[in-house]
């Protein structure tokens, strides 16, 4: 097929065939079309769009590009995606609770990039734990413990690595087509069957309104109909941190303090809510009310807590972090970060934040940087929060003084006070599913 011709049919607003779109896909993967005709359809997408029915055949060739898994896991492989958060790590909290609860939980995660974290750096915190397996270990984990998380390999959607790579220097990141065809075609050939979209609004989050925000869920939804996998979408705030600990050994802490109920909060109820969703997407629980109260006793009992145990052993790391938390990396200064005026907490750059963590260590500023696992940021306030002046806004944790220094300008920056009451964002906005939306 002509390439050439395919980018003057999209420029020229013209819908694509599945045939068409699958040479684009094949292209990527084969290296058969060059970089400069790929970004010009990246670009000519990024402009004029794509159709719903596009859009579902853009993904699955995406996903064909590569091994597509079927593993057998005794039940309905589940999986959860965020589109990006800072101080996010639900998938340790809910992973074990959802395993706990009978769901079969298969997840590969990312490495962080820019300002947002990757639950893979998180769990290589944990001494031992290993986050590339064989993928028949993986699939007998997940079959015997109910969870397992490793990294993506390199065998998966091809297409996607190509094209992600090119979207970064061709400025077309943003377009809806685009992120959702590149989130669904890595989890449909991971083999998850019912995947639940943890979607983020706000000054953290991928795209930066709320139209743009349902657009992308909505597109999601629409592929999972079309490719006949459950696929659902819940909306959530980036306005502020989710959790209070932005750092990998920190996020694993807090992950741990949440499932021993020495800590709750707003990573709490987000986890619990889309743990919800996975366990009726993937048809363990027959609604969302029988799966947060059966999630709530595994969270009370333990018994999540002993799944994550049993997670991290299966997976060759030290499981008594668990009970000991000294075990884990700690950086050698921990520091306030104090409020230079008082007032009510208003605003929060949560992007700045992520960044800040960064800058400290905790992220990469390149692909090829290595991270230090210690280090971070335990934010003290929160959006709605009363401050008075010397306060501490958050504690660092830092590897030397002088990262810590710039990181306390970046988070006194990051954060807007205001003389009045200031409202708290709606944590969990809607959920989107094929019947439609519902409002929270
Ligand atoms: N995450 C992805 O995997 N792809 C995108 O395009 C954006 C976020
Ligand atoms: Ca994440």
């Amino acid at each position: 097929m002509d390439f050439l011709s395919i980018i003057t049919a999209k420029k020229l607003h013209q819908e694509l065939s599945a045939e068409e779109i699958s040479c684009f896909a094949k292209g990527a993967a084969d290296g058969s079309v060059p970089d400069y005709q790929l970004a010009a359809m990246l670009m000519a997408i990024r402009l004029n769009g794509m159709t719903a029915r596009e859009t579902a055949d853009l993904t699955m060739a995406m996903a064909r590009s590569g091994d597509m898994l079927t593993p057998d896991v005794g039940g309905i492989p589940v999986d959860k995606h965020s589109t990006g958060g800072v101080g996010d790590t639900t998938t340790l909290v809910l992973a074990p609770l959802v395993a706990a609860c009978g769901g079969k939980v298969l997840k590969m995660s990312g490495r962080g990039l820019g300002h947002t974290g990757g639950t893979i750096d998180k769990l290589e915190s944990i001494p031992g734990f290993r986050v590339s397996l064989p993928e028949d270990e993986f699939v007998e984990i997940v079959r015997r413990v109910g969870c397992a998380v490793v990294g993506q390999s390199a065998q998966l959607a091809p297409a996607d690595k190509r094209l992600y790579a090119l979207r970064d220097v061709t400025s077309t990141v943003d377009a809806v087509p685009l992120i959702a065809s590149s989130i669904l075609s890595k989890k449909f050939a991971s083999g998850a069957r019912a995947i639940v979209l943890d979607v983020k609004y706000g000054s953290g989050a991928i795209m930066d309104s709320m139209e743009g925000t349902l657009a992308l869920a909505r597109a999601m939804v629409d592929i999972g109909a079309q490719a006949g996998r459950q696929v659902t979408a819940v909306i959530s705030s980036m306005e502020e941190p989710l959790g209070t600990h932005i750092g990998n050994a920190l996020e694993v802490k807090e992950a741990i303090d949440i499932l021993s109920g020495r800590a709750g909060g707003d990573l709490k109820k987000v986890s619990l809510f889309l743990g919800a969703q996975m366990l009726v997407a993937s048809a363990v629980c027959p609604d969302e009310e029988t799966a947060l109260n059966k999630l709530s006793l595994a969270l009370d009992s333990g018994a999540g807590l002993n799944k994550l145990q049993e997670m991290i052993r299966a997976q060759g790391g030290d499981d008594r972090v668990c009970e000991d938390l000294s075990l884990l990396p700690q950086a050698p200064f921990k520091i306030p970060v104090p409020a230079q005026g008082s007032g009510f907490l208003a605003r929060m750059d949560t992007a700045a934040l992520g960044r800040a963590a960064q800058g400290l260590g905790a992220g990469r500023l390149r692909k090829e940087d290595v991270i230090d696992p210690a280090v971070g940021i335990v934010m003290q306030k929160r959006i709605g929060d009363r401050v008075n002046a010397g306060e501490p806004l958050a504690v660092l944790h830092a590897r030397t003084k002088d990262s810590a220094a710039a990181a306390a300008l970046a988070v006194q920056k990051a954060i807007t006070l205001s003389d009045i009451p200031a409202e708290r964002p709606r944590l969990i906005d809607a959920v989107i599913t094929q019947s439609g939306m519902r409002k929270l």
